[in-house]
């Protein structure tokens, strides 16, 4: 075991995100061999009582209802922000300010304009950043990754994903405050688009490269609803559906659909990938399996094959149990704590950090403006 130094970790915000994070700095050095141990210092949100009791189950040392006073503190190393997207570009830029490293929830921040004024931030301030897009570090998705790095695929033809959900279906959900933000505007800065195709976008980019352009359709079925804080009925801002087309830099064809409309699915995530040579399919309702189908196997036993990514030589896999024992959506978390950790060591940064934050928020306000304007809109590069 190496030696390790400590990382004093502030924690904003103690929700569904607040709780991975936590789960991810606590486990992290019981299952990678890494030279930092997270240390959880303190938990911020604005309930006090509540971020006491968060601080109690979860075993930070202490807890602060205002982040500013959070990023003040010396003791803290690390801000870790976990906190609805209208809060993600005032922390992080003071953070930066502050000197401290910053790892950040996606969205990055509501848009692109927010997202460049957050990577101008880090850079100035030469601080560690990386932004939770974790899917990459599903051991299926970075096989997936690896398999398409080693050129086993060809050229790639066609992109597709998607990802439904359908828990916002009832005319009679409120919009806004604890537990509803993704359905105002103000706070979210877009529906479906920046919080589930982000994600469908961030990976989609890792695995074949630049978008180019999009065209894009969204909805928004329920119009208005009732606002949790104010007690109106308010115009709903967001989009429940959205659509769009694609071309990659590489040449290749995509499309990508997101909606939380979509009754029977909860989380429904997929993506399939089809080369010359070979295709790959993604579940995340199944994430420890990765289907492939080479054209290049002999015909008689030429098909689907499923692949059960839990073999020593499969990503992350030989940190885990043995053989045929599945992992799940918490060490997604886990391996991304482990591989920045990792990257302050070797001083080489994993990704994806703010500026790829940044290209996913290009791509986004892309299929915004495009879904406004009928037209295809060319996606804007970080520079
Ligand atoms: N990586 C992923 O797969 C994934 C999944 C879900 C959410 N997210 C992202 O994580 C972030 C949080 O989402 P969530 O689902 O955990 O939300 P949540 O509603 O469960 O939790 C949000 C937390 O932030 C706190 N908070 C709000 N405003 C604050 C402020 N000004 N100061 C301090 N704390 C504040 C709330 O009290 C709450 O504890 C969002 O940006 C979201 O898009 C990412």
């Amino acid at each position: 075991m190496r030696a390790r130094k400590k990382l004093n970790i502030g924690l904003v915000g103690y929700g569904f995100m607040g709780r991975t994070h936590s789960n991810a700095f606590r486990k992290v050095n019981n299952f990678f061999d890494v030279a930092f141990e997270p240390v959880l210092k303190c938990v911020c949100a604005r309930d006090g009582a509540k971020a006491d009791a968060f601080a109690k189950q979860w075993g930070y040392e202490s807890s602060e209802t205002d982040w500013r006073r959070l990023i003040a503190r010396k003791d803290i190393d690390l801000i870790d922000i976990a906190s609805p997207n209208d809060t993600h570009a005032d922390i992080a830029i003071a953070a930066a300010k502050a000197g401290k490293m910053i790892l950040c929830e996606k969205p990055l921040a509501r848009n692109a304009y927010q997202a460049e004024k957050m990577v101008s931030a880090v850079k100035k301030a030469g601080v560690a950043n990386m932004v939770w897009y974790n899917y990459r570090r599903v051991p299926a998705v970075t096989l997936a990754r690896q398999l398409i790095g080693e050129g086993r695929l060809g050229r790639i033809f066609h992109y597709r994903a998607k990802f439904l959900q359908d828990w916002t279906i009832s005319k009679d959900l409120p919009q806004g405050g604890a537990g509803l933000w993704r359905l105002d505007v103000k706070v979210a800065g877009s529906g479906v688009t920046g919080d589930l195709l982000a994600h469908c976008i961030d990976t989609a980019m890792w695995l074949n490269g630049p978008i180019d352009k999009v065209t894009a359709m969204t909805e928004t079925f329920i119009k208005q609803r009732k606002h949790t804080l104010t007690g109106k009925v308010q115009k709903v801002g967001i989009d429940d559906a959205s659509a769009f087309l694609a071309r990659f830099s590489n040449g290749s064809l995509a499309t990508f659909e997101s909606t939380r409309y979509a009754r029977g699915h909860k989380a429904l995530y997929t993506f399939e990938i089809n080369g010359e040579h070979a295709s790959i399919f993604w579940d995340l309702h199944d994430l420890h399996r990765l289907q492939y189908f080479d054209h290049r196997d002999e015909g008689k036993v030429r098909g689907w094959r499923s692949l059960h990514i839990t073999d020593g030589d499969h990503p992350y896999m030989k940190n885990w149990w043995v053989p045929g024992l599945q992992i799940g959506y918490e060490h997604t978390f886990i391996h991304q704590v482990a591989d920045f950790l990792e990257g302050l060591d070797t001083g080489k940064m994993p990704r994806p950090d703010f500026r790829d934050g940044l290209a996913t928020d290009y791509v986004t306000d892309a299929v915004l403006a495009s879904a406004k304007s009928g037209r295809w809109v060319t996606v804007k590069k970080p520079k």
